[in-house]
């Protein structure tokens, strides 16, 4: 997920079980194959992510053939193709969800990619543009057709782009429809749902917002497909996860890219820690849903405004006294 799955927060997440893959934050092509430093950054991943998916967004076959390539020597085990984001900026490229409203074309990228790389080339994909465009279920044969190796579908169109709800009914006739693996996405924020959704006929089940709230969701699915009770996750769990997710981000390295523009507070925090800070605030908006309390924490980390406050509000809110100290 764009802004929030980056390397440190997909190891944590798989550290907890229950992850068969993950997915980088979706990364241009034409950034790929122009060597774009900010590009490179969020196609970083490390061994303990493997199984891991690199997705690129673009839309000349060309250069996602190029990218893919560059993808496939950087060591990813699939490269992903982004049919599905909705945001004008990317749309508007003839990338993202805009490729839905030409299925050929769409084909044809597909077709490029898999001819110049060995890796598996995979799409996630919407139910299609708008409720009178609803491509997706001639687009994924005609990208199984192309050479997909396997497909996600997220069962809104870009026109709903969050609002209702996700139409699983067509994923799951999408999935009995074609011959390569089929994955849904949309709704599971409770791990129940997730059982419930394998049980549609789909091959897994991708879970997006559900793990920014609960990293755990996966493990706790795991739990109930074995049979066992989802684990328990305390609230001193939960501050963990946040502690380890600061102590991660804070060991990679600077770089240029993650100078933050100037503010009035920039003399407080260093550029690399202000980038930390922000990142916890992006987290915190969706990871303090549902808590007791969960707004007053979600201010509280936005006003937190160096390492040691943020800390600080973390030990205060999760661990009721006891002090985390950590380097
Ligand atoms: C903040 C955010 C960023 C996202 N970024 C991406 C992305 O980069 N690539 C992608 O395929 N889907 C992206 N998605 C969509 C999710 O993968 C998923 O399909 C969608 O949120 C529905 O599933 P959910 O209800 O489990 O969240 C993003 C979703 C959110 C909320």
């Amino acid at each position: 997920m764009a802004g929030m799955t980056d390397t440190a927060f997909r190891r944590l997440v798989k550290r907890q079980g229950g992850c068969g893959l993950v997915v980088t934050e979706m990364v241009s092509a034409e950034g790929l194959v122009r060597g774009i430093d900010r590009t490179l950054e969020y196609t970083e991943y490390t061994q303990e992510e493997r199984p891991i998916a690199i997705q690129i967004f673009g839309g000349d076959p060309e250069k996602m053939a190029a990218a893919a390539q560059i993808v496939e020597g950087m060591g990813a085990d699939i490269v992903d193709v982004n049919m599905g984001c909705p945001v004008p900026k990317i749309a508007k490229h003839n990338a993202g969800c805009s490729l839905m409203r030409e299925p050929a074309h769409a084909a044809s990228v597909i077709a490029a990619m898999s001819k110049a790389v060995k890796i598996p080339v995979t799409v996630k994909m919407r139910a299609g543009w708008n409720d009178d465009e609803r491509t997706a279920p001639a687009l994924a044969r005609m990208v199984e057709d192309a050479g997909a190796a396997a497909i996600a579908v997220h069962g809104r169109t870009a026109a709903q782009s969050y609002s209702g709800s996700a139409d699983w009914d067509l994923v799951a006739s999408i999935a009995g429809a074609l011959t390569i693996p089929v994955f849904g996405s949309g709704d599971c924020i409770e791990a129940s749902q997730i059982i419930d959704k394998l049980h549609a006929g789909v091959e897994g089940v991708l879970v997006g917002r559900g793990v920014l709230r609960n990293p755990w969701i996966l493990a706790q699915a795991a739990d109930i497909a074995a049979g066992r009770q989802p684990r328990e996750i305390t609230l001193e769990d939960r501050g963990r996860f946040l502690i380890d997710y600061i102590d991660l981000l804070r060991e990679e390295r600077v770089r240029p890219s993650h100078q933050p523009p100037a503010t009035s507070h920039a003399s407080s925090a260093n550029s690399h820690d202000r980038w930390v800070i922000n990142k916890l605030r992006a987290l915190g908006s969706w990871y303090t849903k549902g808590l007791d309390n969960g707004s007053h924490l979600r201010t509280a980390i936005n006003r937190a405004d160096s390492i040691a406050a943020l800390r600080e509000t973390i030990t205060d809110f999760f661990f009721a006294g006891a002090r985390v100290f950590s380097q």
